[in-house]
C-alpha cells in the first residue's frame, strides 16, 4: 500500500516537474534581443539601440585590459602578472579595484551574525517546490537571474518578484565576463537588465559575475549601468554535485556544515556573510531546503542582500520599496512593509508587448504553478 502510494506520489511529482518544464510560450515580443544563451554578436551591436547605448558609455573610464582566453572551457591565467594589476577575482579573489573611480565589490553582509541568502542561475522551470518553501517560511532571498532564462521562463521570473525576492542580473549567457570584448560584456549586462524590465517591470541595480569572473574593466562597464558587483565570502559549491559536477552529496553537506559551525562558534559575531547557492536544479534546491533550518538556528538572521545593506529602493524605479534591515528582521512572521506596486509591472512603453496574460501577481503565481502555455523561443 505504502509503496503503491509512494509510486503514485513519485509519478505525480515527476508529472508536475515535466509539466512545469514543458516548453511554453509567452506573448512577450522578444525580438531585438541577443540569441538565447549565446554571447551577443554584431547582430545586436549593429542596431541603433545598441549604438546609442554604446555611445552613452564613457569608455575613458573603462581600463584598457585585454580580454582573457578560455582553454578547454576553463579560463587561462597563463602569463598574468602576479601583482594583479586588474583586480581580477579569478586570479586571487581581489574585490577592491586597483583602478581609480571604480566601486569595490560587495562581499559580506555587514550586520553581525547575518547570513545573506543568494541563489544564482534562475529562474528555473522546476522551482515551484523551492519557491513554495521560501514562501511558507516568509523568507526572501536575492536571486541572480540569467537573462536567457528570464526570456525562456517569464512567468517563473515574475513569481520571484511577486514573492518579494530581490532580483539582480547574472548576465545573458553565463560566460566568463573577463574573456569578452567591451561590447559583448556591455550587451550581456544591458540585455539582461532589459529583459528583466520588460518581463518584470523593474530595473535591477546589482549583478553577480558568473564564476565570480570580474576585473576592473568589467566592473567599470557594470558601474556605468548602475550595477553594483556582488560576490560572496562563503561558497557552498552546491552546483558541483554529481551528476552535473564531481563532488558527492556528502561533500556539499560538509561545506554547509562548516558554514553552520562558523555561525555557531562566533566566526560571524562581528560581521555577516554572503553565501553562494544556486537554484540551478533539483540537487541545489534540495540542499537549500534541507539546510535552511540549520542555517536559521546557527545565524541570528537570514536576509536578502538588499536588507542587510539597508537598501530600501532596490530598483531604478523609485516607487518600489523594500524593507530595511531592522524592518526585515522585525517582521519574521511575514514582512508587512514590503510594498509592491503592481502598476509597476507593465512592460516598458518602448517594448511593445502583445501580452494579454500578465495582469496581476496573483494570476501570475497560479500560472507559475500550473502547466504553462505557449511556444518555445
Ligand atoms: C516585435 O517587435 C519588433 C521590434 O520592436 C517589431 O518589429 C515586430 O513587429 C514585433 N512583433 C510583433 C508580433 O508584434
Ligand atoms: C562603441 O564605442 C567605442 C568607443 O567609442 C567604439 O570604439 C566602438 O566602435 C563602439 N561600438 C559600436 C558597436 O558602436
Ligand atoms: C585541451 O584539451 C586537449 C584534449 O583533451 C588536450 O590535448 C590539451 O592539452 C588541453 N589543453 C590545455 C591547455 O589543457
Ligand atoms: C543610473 O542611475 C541614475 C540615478 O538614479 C539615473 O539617472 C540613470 O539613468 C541611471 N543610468 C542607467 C544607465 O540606468
Ligand atoms: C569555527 O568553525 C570553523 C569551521 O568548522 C573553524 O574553521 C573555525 O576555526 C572555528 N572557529 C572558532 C573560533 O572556533
Ligand atoms: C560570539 O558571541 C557569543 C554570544 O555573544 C559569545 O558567547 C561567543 O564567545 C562569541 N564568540 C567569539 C569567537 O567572539
Ligand atoms: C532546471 O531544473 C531542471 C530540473 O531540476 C533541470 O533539468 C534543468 O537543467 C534546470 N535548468 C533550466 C534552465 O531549466
Ligand atoms: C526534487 O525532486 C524530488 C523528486 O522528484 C521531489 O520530491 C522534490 O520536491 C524536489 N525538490 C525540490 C526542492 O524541488
Ligand atoms: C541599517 O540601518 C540601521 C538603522 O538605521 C542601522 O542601525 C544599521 O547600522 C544599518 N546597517 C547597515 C549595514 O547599514
Ligand atoms: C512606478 O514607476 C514606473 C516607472 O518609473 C511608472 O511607469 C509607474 O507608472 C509608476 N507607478 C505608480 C503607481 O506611480
Amino acid at each position: 500500500m505504502v509503496s503503491i502510494s509512494l509510486f503514485i506520489l513519485g509519478t505525480l511529482i515527476t508529472t508536475v516537474i515535466s509539466q512545469e518544464c514543458a516548453p511554453y510560450t509567452s506573448s512577450f515580443n522578444f525580438s531585438g534581443y541577443p540569441a538565447n544563451w549565446k554571447i551577443p554578436t554584431s547582430t545586436v551591436f549593429n542596431t541603433d539601440e545598441f549604438k546609442q547605448l554604446n555611445s552613452s558609455i564613457d569608455w575613458t573610464k573603462v581600463p584598457n585590459i585585454t580580454p582573457h582566453k578560455t582553454v578547454n572551457g576553463s579560463i587561462d591565467q597563463t602569463g598574468y602578472s602576479a601583482s594583479d594589476p586588474d583586480c581580477w577575482w579569478t586570479y586571487n579573489l581581489c574585490t577592491t579595484p586597483k583602478t581609480a573611480g571604480i566601486n569595490p565589490d560587495v562581499t559580506v553582509c555587514p550586520e553581525p551574525g547575518t547570513w545573506g541568502l543568494t541563489y544564482d542561475d534562475g529562474p528555473n522551470c522546476s522551482h515551484t517546490v523551492f519557491y513554495d518553501f521560501l514562501k511558507a517560511n516568509n523568507q526572501k532571498a536575492t536571486m541572480f537571474f540569467i537573462g536567457s532564462n528570464v526570456q525562456n521562463l517569464p512567468n517563473e521570473a515574475q513569481r520571484a518578484l511577486a514573492d518579494g525576492h530581490q532580483i539582480c542580473v547574472h548576465t545573458w549567457s553565463h560566460n566568463y565576463m573577463t574573456t569578452l570584448t567591451n561590447e559583448e560584456a556591455l550587451a550581456e549586462l544591458y540585455y539582461t537588465r532589459k529583459v528583466i524590465k520588460y518581463v518584470m517591470g523593474i530595473t535591477p541595480l546589482c549583478w553577480r559575475p558568473p564564476f565570480g569572473d570580474v576585473d576592473d574593466r568589467i566592473r567599470a562597464i557594470a558601474q556605468q549601468l548602475n550595477l553594483t558587483t556582488i560576490i560572496w565570502d562563503q561558497d557552498t559549491n552546491d552546483w558541483d554535485e554529481i551528476p552535473d559536477g564531481v563532488e558527492t552529496s556528502a561533500q556539499i553537506d560538509a561545506n554547509f556544515q562548516t558554514f553552520v559551525n562558523r555561525g555557531l562558534n562566533g566566526t560571524y559575531n562581528y560581521s555577516g556573510t554572503i553565501v553562494l547557492e544556486h537554484e540551478l536544479d533539483n540537487n541545489t534546491m534540495s540542499k537549500a531546503v534541507e539546510w535552511y533550518p540549520k542555517i536559521k538556528s546557527a545565524y541570528k538572521h537570514v536576509v536578502p542582500i538588499a536588507s542587510c545593506l539597508n537598501i530600501t529602493q532596490p530598483y531604478l524605479e523609485t516607487n518600489f520599496t523594500y524593507p530595511s534591515f531592522f524592518e526585515y528582521i522585525n517582521n519574521d512572521n511575514g514582512p508587512t512593509n514590503y510594498v509592491q506596486n503592481t502598476a509597476n509591472n507593465s512592460p516598458s512603453p518602448s517594448a511593445k508587448s502583445t501580452s494579454t496574460a500578465i495582469t496581476s501577481y496573483n494570476s501570475l503565481i497560479s500560472m507559475a504553478v500550473t502547466p504553462n502555455i505557449l511556444f518555445l523561443l
